[in-house]
């Protein structure tokens, strides 16, 4: 096993067997290994220092119906919001005092005729704050939105894939979405100058040992700047419901695995780890991830952006709340990087 993980390390890439071997070892010394093995390339990249995002949850109006999420837009029982340009504004504000230095928009996915209000906020965003990075997370579009929203300011782009596997991508999706036409935005995306975040979950209903590989051989090919992954929880009102959560263990391990293929990836502990486990954060910073996502949204429509149930929001809209993290943190000999932490390969 050591031998594979340093082969990982050296060349990062495996072939599908070597990564099926390292998703299935038991032995709790391999595993150590491959876990400090990755935190010592994150420390060697970035150091000891977390960056921070802070996470604008624009909308929870959605017109997609992925089986899994709780702003599906068949869930009858979530009360539908959008904030308005001046509450964004003002989450942006807020954020910035405190030192954030990256915003990050998501949302549910909208029509086309809501792009150009999208882009007249991410302008008033640029104009504003100039040395910040705007990230987006707003599902799938044309490669004109893209164009246009990355001309309005806007400098990453976060769009989890959800998994390579066709089939699976089926289960999890409703009939009108495919595997094709993600990878297709995420090449757009890519092609039109963003730094691009893709990603799964894990755990997900019927995920499979066999997709996962793919699933990595899929990142370690398309080479994200980010990588977005978090466990599946299960969200009350939607067909997914009564299926068990990912397992934060198993996250990490990925988290591992991928910063050992990708030492320069900005990899996110995610918000699903926190839920999970009270330590899920740390675990996930102590495998290999570097970056942490703070919600900066207004606290009164947070609990109506429950992609899954008992989300964990981070209180990160106080001094309080950084103060907390900086502690979390502390207890593992970790800091926050208040720098606005780009992909290593983009000097701005
Ligand atoms: N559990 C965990 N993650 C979820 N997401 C959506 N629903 C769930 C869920 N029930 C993730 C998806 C999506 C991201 C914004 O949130 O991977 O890309």
């Amino acid at each position: 096993m050591k031998c594979l993980i340093d082969r990982l390390r050296q060349n990062h890439e495996l072939e599908p067997e070597g990564i099926r071997a390292l998703l299935t070892m038991r032995d709790s010394q391999d595993l150590e290994y491959l876990i400090s093995q990755a935190r010592e390339v994150s420390q060697r990249q970035f150091g000891r220092g977390i960056y921070l995002r802070g996470l604008i949850e624009l909308s929870n109006v959605c017109r997609n119906d992925c089986l899994y999420c709780g702003i599906r837009r068949s869930n009858g029982h979530v009360p539908r919001y959008t904030l308005t340009r001046d509450q964004v504004m003002a989450c942006c504000e807020q954020g910035y005092q405190l030192g954030f230095r990256t915003f990050v928009m998501q949302g549910g996915e909208w029509g086309e005729e809501r792009s150009q209000w999208i882009a007249d906020i991410i302008s008033d965003i640029r104009q504003t704050w100039p040395d910040c990075a705007i990230t987006l997370s707003l599902g799938e579009h044309p490669r004109e939105t893209y164009e246009l929203w990355h001309r309005a300011g806007a400098d990453r782009y976060l769009l989890r894939h959800e998994t390579h596997n066709e089939r699976l991508y089926s289960l999890l999706h409703p009939a009108s979405m495919t595997i094709v036409h993600r990878l297709q935005c995420l090449d757009w995306l890519k092609e039109t100058g963003y730094q691009v975040g893709a990603g799964i979950m894990v755990g997900a209903p019927f995920q499979t040992l066999s997709s996962i590989v793919e699933d990595i051989q899929y990142l370690i090919s398309f080479k994200p700047h980010m990588i977005g992954i978090g466990p599946f929880i299960p969200q009350h009102d939607t067909p997914f419901g009564r299926f068990p959560a990912g397992s934060v263990d198993m996250t990490a391990r990925l988290y591992a695995i991928l910063r050992l293929a990708l030492p320069q990836a900005l990899i996110p502990s995610t918000t699903a780890m926190a839920t999970l486990s009270p330590d899920g954060r740390l675990r996930g910073i102590l495998a290999g991830a570097n970056v942490v996502m703070p919600n900066l949204s207004p606290k009164d429509s947070r609990a109506f952006y429950a992609l899954y149930d008992n989300k964990a929001a981070l209180g990160a809209e106080s001094a309080q709340g950084i103060k907390a993290l900086t502690d979390e943190l502390a207890t593992i000999g970790y800091h926050i990087d208040w720098s606005r932490g780009d992909h290593p390969s983009r000097t701005v």
